[in-house]
C-alpha cells in the first residue's frame, strides 16, 4: 500500500467512494447530496494537504485531508478527514493513513489534531481512540443517522508534541 500526496489527476478517482460515503449519511455532516464540484471543494479546497492510498495495481482506495482546524493564533492546531473505499474497508488501510497524516501534522509543526464531529455510533471511533485521540465531549442528538436515529457528535483531540 502506497500512501503519497494527491496529485491533481486523483480527484476523480477519489469522487466515486466520497459519494458513495456521503450519500450513505452515516458518518460525515456533509449533504448526502453533495455534488461532485462542492465535494472536491470540500476535500481539496486550497488549505488542504490531500493524500490519497494506493494499492499495487494502482487503483485508488482511500484517501485523506489534513488542514489548520482554526486560523489565527489557533492555526496550529490540525483537523484531518479520512475515507476509505467501503469495498477496501477492514485492512488496514484506513490505520496506515491516520498514521500517515498524524506524522505530517507534525511535520508540518501542527500542535494538535481536533476532530470537530466524529459520530457516535461510527467504528472509526475505535480507530481514533487506539490512535491515542481522546473524546473532549459530545453534543448529544446532534445527527440524525439513517438507522440508529439522533445520535451524538464526538469531538476528539490528540496532542502531537
Ligand atoms: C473509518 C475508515 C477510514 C477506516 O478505514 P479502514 O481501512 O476500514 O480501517 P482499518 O482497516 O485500518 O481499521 C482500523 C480500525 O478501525 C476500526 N474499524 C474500522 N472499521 C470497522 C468496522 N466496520 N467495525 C469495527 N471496527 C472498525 C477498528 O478499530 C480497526 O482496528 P484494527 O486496526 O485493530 O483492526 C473507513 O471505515 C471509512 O472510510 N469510513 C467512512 C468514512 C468515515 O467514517 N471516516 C471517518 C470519519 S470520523
Amino acid at each position: 500500500m502506497l500512501i503519497r500526496d494527491a496529485v491533481a489527476g486523483d480527484w476523480p478517482r477519489i469522487w466515486p467512494f466520497w459519494h458513495r460515503i456521503v450519500a450513505a449519511g452515516e458518518t460525515y455532516t456533509w449533504d448526502p447530496d453533495t455534488p461532485q464540484e462542492t465535494a472536491r471543494a470540500l476535500w481539496t479546497g486550497p488549505a488542504k494537504r490531500v493524500y490519497v492510498a494506493e494499492d499495487p495495481a494502482g487503483a485508488v482506495v482511500g484517501s485523506a485531508y489534513l488542514t489548520p482546524n482554526y486560523g489565527g493564533p489557533a492555526a496550529d492546531i490540525a483537523n484531518a478527514g479520512f475515507m476509505v473505499d467501503p469495498d477496501r474497508g477492514g485492512h488496514g488501510i484506513g490505520r496506515a493513513l491516520a498514521e500517515h497524516v498524524l506524522a505530517e501534522a507534525a511535520t508540518h509543526g501542527y500542535r494538535a489534531m481536533v476532530f470537530n464531529a466524529v459520530v457516535e455510533t461510527n467504528p472509526a471511533v475505535a480507530l481514533w481512540t487506539s490512535l491515542g485521540f481522546t473524546i473532549l465531549g459530545t453534543v448529544p442528538h446532534a445527527f440524525a443517522h439513517p438507522r440508529h436515529g439522533r445520535v451524538g457528535l464526538h469531538i476528539m483531540y490528540k496532542a502531537l508534541d
